[in-house]
């Protein structure tokens, strides 16, 4: 049975920083940011936005009411967690409105989560064709201010439709996962910010590529001449591009790796602009591709990377429908270019205000702009949230 994905929306915070305006407060050359990192903006989320209502808004953007209707399971990934105990999909799931009789979880192992989300969704496809599986990706990056990982943060929410059939992408049985323990970037329960080795998290991301990908050859058979273009997990998208550097060796012909790198650039077209998603990241660099090549036909195979620091990573592949094409409706480059500019000062205000809590657990919220849906208050330590 063919299993895959058959619709994918995206969505961000209303808010952006500049990263020049980032560079000149930190009295940095801006070029490194913008050569050295190959970052343009990030995108930046009040106290209003949360994971609950990013993934909302990137899944009301591509459900119908049948597909809300026909819906028995909600897998959200995040490293953002909004709660110990309650899962953000059960939020979701009512947001969405979403038929009752469904299954709704969490799952995390940092940036890598989303894609053990789509595995399990693919299993329970498989074992009832009827059924979708809504797979939302949201996560809110925020490493603090005067960090090393400060100019790579961002925030947003890809959320993807599982299904028999699909119209978007077929997914093939060949992945390859990797385990690794290490401390490259972890966030213990009782910091708000993670602790980050920076250069040693960069290693860990290129040598668990060089080394799952040496196994996916060895066990699929398959060279990057099979594949059409390569997606990778963007913390940043110079660490991609070192990355697709590192798989381009000699053994790969001349005009796959033009093709190869013509796709690499349109898909961090919103990387670029957006910043680090975390668990999202890598199918915004899929989405970033679908929405800007030109050259991509149906049967091409596209291959992934994911990785979660800690660390889990995966390859795996799936081939393009056909049709594609007629399932991505809208324009995300124009919503994203439309965020509203944050001078420094604002961003530092705006997204590292903290949560004023009264005695009895109630709080309210200046009225910040919001994507679809918003975090409108906290009463008695529940979070309340509204459509706006
Ligand atoms: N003009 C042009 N380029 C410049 C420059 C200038 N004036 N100044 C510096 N650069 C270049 C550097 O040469 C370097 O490029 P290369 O890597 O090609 O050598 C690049 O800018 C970065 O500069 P630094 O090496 O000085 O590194 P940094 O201080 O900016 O820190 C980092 C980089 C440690 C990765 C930091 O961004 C960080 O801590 N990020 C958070 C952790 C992270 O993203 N890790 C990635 C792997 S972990 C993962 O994937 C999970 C996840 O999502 C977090």
């Amino acid at each position: 049975m063919i299993v895959g994905i058959d619709k994918i929306g995206f969505a961000t915070a209303k808010y952006k920083l500049d990263m020049t305006d980032l560079a000149t407060a930190r009295a940095t050359d801006p070029n490194k940011y913008s050569i050295g990192l190959m970052l343009d903006t990030l995108s930046i989320a009040p106290i209003t936005e949360d994971i609950v209502t990013l993934g909302a808004a990137a899944a009301e953007k591509i459900l119908t009411s049948e597909d809300k209707a026909n819906i028995d399971m909600v897998i959200l990934a995040t490293e953002s967690g909004i709660d110990q105990s309650k899962a953000a999909a059960v939020f979701v799931h009512a947001l969405l409105g979403i038929q009752p009789f469904a299954r709704s979880i969490e799952i995390k192992e940092a940036c890598y989560s989303a894609t053990a989300a789509l595995n399990y969704a693919k299993l329970h496809v498989t074992v009832h064709p009827q059924s979708k599986v809504l797979v939302i990706a949201s996560d809110i990056a925020k490493y603090g201010l005067h960090t090393s990982g400060e100019p790579t943060q961002g925030a947003g929410a890809i959320a993807m439709l599982v299904t028999s059939q699909p119209r978007i992408l077929a997914f093939n049985d060949d992945n390859i996962a990797q385990t690794r323990d290490v401390m490259d970037f972890w966030r213990p329960n009782y910091s708000t910010t993670p602790f980050v080795q920076g250069m040693f998290s960069t290693k860990q991301y290129l040598d668990s590529l060089k080394t799952t990908w040496q196994e996916y050859q060895k066990r699929q058979g398959l060279s990057l001449d099979d594949f059409s273009a390569f997606c990778f997990h963007v913390p940043y998208p110079k660490l991609a591009n070192k990355g697709l550097n590192k798989l381009l060796d000699k053994s790969v012909s001349d005009k796959a790796k033009e093709r190869l790198v013509q796709n690499f650039e349109d898909s961090i077209i919103y990387s670029r602009k957006i910043g680090n998603i975390y668990t999202g990241s890598l199918y915004l660099c899929f989405l970033s591709l679908l929405e800007n090549t030109q050259s991509l036909k149906a049967g091409n195979r596209i291959g992934f990377f994911s990785y979660g620091s800690g660390a889990v990573s995966e390859i795996f592949s799936g081939n393009l429908v056909a049709g594609f094409n007629g399932m991505l409706k809208y324009d995300h480059l124009t919503e994203i270019d439309d965020r509203i500019l944050l001078s420094v000062d604002d961003y530092e205000k705006l997204f590292f205000e903290e949560l004023q809590l009264d005695a009895d657990g109630n709080a309210n919220f200046a009225d910040y702009q919001t994507h679809t849906f918003a975090l409108d208050s906290i009463i008695e330590h529940q979070r309340r949230y509204r459509k706006n």
